[in-house]
């Protein structure tokens, strides 16, 4: 494996999943993570990333020099090279105008970094510190019009450096270079394939688990589907999937889930119909924040009674991703603002006094998509849009009531039913409809109307961290328009959202 030290670049997963595909496992650390602990059986090399911090800057993250010695090859990226430099005696300094954006980088010597790549390629920067002085020892490789040391060596204890990124895809042979490094200079086997971990996760869950049984809650996303068809392929019926109806899914969620996890998949299901309660406890409340956590509050009372009801039960499990378990340096410097208060199981272990298995927890979503095609979930589960787990309570802005949100659902059924129709929604992000208060006058046949509005929401986005609305087809949006008014007595006015995030976000509330 190689272990990637995260300095806090945005694209410190990007490296971990370009040497994924190369079909080596990667795993990214703190930045501090000390020298004895990054030499374990199997590392093969390291990985400095980038980060926004400058060297000279107090409190810059910097890295146990004690790792120079441990006789791994080492490849700086940015600023992983700026500190590198730094820590073997070199010397960095401020550029006058940083270098961004795409450069022409020309390899000067010969080295298994560079080998079989031609002489010239495009490559992608972004840094405002540059390497003055190489560390004695180190020799150029490559140079670009602005920067005689776009890439540095000491071949003889495998140190590389890169002022470039090689692992964005504006990077020309991006690719070929980390397998260079990876195959040429640390010699690591090919070995991480997806299949081959499937069936070594159903060992290591069957020895962990034994004869106990596992409790899942089943949301009917991605995350929770695949570790839900992991663990059924390792267990079987020992894995027993709780899938709580809160009176807020969407259209025909229930029976989906029931035909799809239930009958076809064969689970043992649980859906515990606790619609009544969830109403009950969010009648009257309009505060978003409020909202999601009497949600949160009261998802954990459900599960827990349903937990009990099944007997002794000694293990969870969730669907939790890597993502969602890096310690990266960025996490510490200043931590964002809490926009939302997002829902998650996240208290349900400690409340429950179970021990936690957590099958996803080393794989990126890409990959969780790809073990979910091996496990043999339908698409329609895998490339699912996201839907918050408080679900249609934080897209019904009038008052939360069995009539309102029955509006909202067919409003949010004909959307998705259009998109699906035209062939657009695995090109967006996520399409919903949004349940206004605001009523307005209308006239059908002759007669005068007052109803609600619905706001229908399409945005494209890679992450959910930033999105911008979809330019639906003029077409598209006039079949939703029309359908909705048409379909949905209660409902006389639809518009649509051309707010981007920043600064509007993707959900209303
Ligand atoms: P926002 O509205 O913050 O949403 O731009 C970004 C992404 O997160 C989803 N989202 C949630 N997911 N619980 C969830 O599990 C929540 O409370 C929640 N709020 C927003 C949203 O659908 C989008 O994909």
């Amino acid at each position: 494996r190689i272990v990637i030290l995260d300095f806090g670049s945005q694209y410190t997963q990007l490296i971990a999943r370009r040497i994924r595909e190369l079909g080596v496992f990667s795993e990214i650390v703190s930045p501090e993570t000390p020298a004895r602990a990054l030499a374990r059986p199997g590392v093969k090399g390291l990985v400095l990333s980038g980060g926004p911090s400058s060297v000279a800057q107090e409190g810059a993250p910097v890295p146990d020099p004690a790792l120079f010695t441990l006789g791994l090859p080492v490849l700086g990226i940015c600023y992983g090279l700026q500190v590198m430099t730094r820590l073997l005696g070199g010397e960095v300094e401020r550029a006058k105008s940083g270098e961004y954006g795409r450069a022409a980088l020309e390899w000067r010597a010969s080295s298994p970094l560079s080998a079989e790549l031609p002489s010239h390629s495009t490559v992608w920067n972004s840094h405002g510190d540059r390497v003055l002085q190489p560390p004695k020892g180190f020799v150029v490789l490559a140079r670009t019009q602005e920067e005689p040391h776009a890439a540095i060596a000491d071949p003889d204890r495998r140190l590389y450096g890169l002022q470039f990124h090689p692992e964005v895809t504006h990077t020309d042979l991006g690719k070929e270079i980390f397998a260079n490094f990876l195959f040429r200079i640390c010699h690591a086997p090919a070995s991480w394939k997806l299949s081959s971990f499937l069936d070594r996760s159903c060992a290591e869950i069957r020895a962990k688990v034994g004869g106990e049984q596992v409790i899942l809650g089943l949301s009917g996303g991605v995350d929770s589907s695949v570790a839900a068809a992991l663990l059924h392929r390792a267990i079987g019926d020992q894995l027993h999937c709780l899938f709580v109806d809160n009176g807020l899914l969407r259209q025909g969620e229930v029976e989906t889930v029931r035909h799809l996890f239930g009958e076809q998949m064969g689970f043992a299901l649980h859906v515990v119909d606790a619609s009544a309660r969830f109403l009950a406890k969010l009648r009257g409340v309009a505060d978003p924040e409020r909202k999601r956590k009497i949600i949160g509050r009261e998802f954990i009372h459900v599960f827990e009674e349903a937990a009990r009801k099944l007997g002794p039960v000694r293990f969870l499990a969730q669907g939790t991703l890597y993502p969602d378990c890096i310690e990266s340096a960025a996490a510490g410097h200043g931590r964002p603002a809490v926009i939302k208060s997002h829902h998650n199981v996240g208290g349900l272990p400690k409340r429950m006094k179970m021990h936690l298995i957590e099958p996803l927890r080393l794989l990126f979503k890409d990959e969780v998509r790809a073990l979910g095609e091996l496990l043999e979930l339908p698409r329609e589960i895998l490339f699912r849009h996201p839907f918050p787990g408080p679900g249609l309570a934080v897209r019904c802005l009038a008052p939360i009531n069995p009539h309102h949100l029955a509006l909202l659902r067919a409003a949010d059924a004909i959307v998705v039913e259009e998109i699906r129709r035209a062939g657009l929604y695995e090109e967006v992000w996520q399409a919903f409809a949004v349940l206004l208060p605001a009523r307005s006058v209308g006239v059908m046949g002759d007669a005068r109307t007052y109803e609600l509005t619905a706001a229908v929401r399409a945005v494209q986005s890679v992450d959910g961290m930033t999105a911008d609305w979809a330019r639906l087809p003029g077409e598209v949006l006039s079949r939703i328009s029309n359908r909705i008014i048409q379909e949905v007595r209660g409902i006389n006015r639809v518009v649509y959202d051309i707010s981007s995030k920043p600064p509007a976000t993707i959900e209303w509330e």
